[in-house]
């Protein structure tokens, strides 16, 4: 429960806000971050904190982009092809993405590793082909970039397991 997990972060993001419902869109990152996407509990657990119907939590996860309403892999990859975008090839680059991933759009890879989504204008529209993964920008991108940037990802992610691993094991010793 969040509540619990992050009590002195939930009141401290309600301390920032005039009105307990202004703080919604932070409370959603914290939930999301917990859960990994918005989940039903993840929902209901917002609206409880903030004494609003869990519809409302609902409406906004549906229209904001970077709130998920399924589980999605550790890295969510945002391809803009979005007008301007699509004219400097980011159709054609979103389509290497997903070759080279092996993953359908709005698809997770089969390692749970990557979700490929694409959106609309992300505000970098001179600096395309960008993607957004996990909040982060990568601008100018080309096919040599993306294939350095999942090499950094995959090992990244393999670093981060073997220190989880590792954790269990002493745990479990
Ligand atoms: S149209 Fe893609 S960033 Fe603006």
């Amino acid at each position: 429960m969040i509540k619990k997990s992050y009590a002195t972060e939930i009141e401290d993001i309600l301390s920032r806000y005039p009105t307990k419902r202004s703080a919604v869109l932070p409370l959603m990152h914290l939930a999301q971050q917990e859960y990994g996407y918005m989940s039903d509990e993840a929902k209901r657990e917002v609206a409880e904190i903030l004494d609003l119907d869990p519809t409302h939590i609902l409406s906004i996860a549906g229209f904001y982009t970077l709130y998920y309403e399924e589980p999605v892999g550790r890295y969510v990859l945002e391809v803009c092809n979005d007008l301007a975008c699509a004219l400097r090839g980011a159709d054609d680059f979103l389509d290497m993405v997903l070759g080279k991933l092996d993953v359908d759009l709005h698809g997770t890879t089969d390692d749970g590793l990557f979700t490929v989504k694409n959106v609309m204008c992300i505000g970098a529209c001179d600096r395309a082909p960008v993607l957004q993964c996990n909040l982060k920008f990568h601008e100018h991108l080309d096919e040599a970039k993306f294939d350095a940037l999942v090499d950094q990802w995959r090992s990244d992610s393999a670093e981060q397991t073997s220190i989880v691993d590792q954790i269990i094991a002493g745990r479990t010793e």
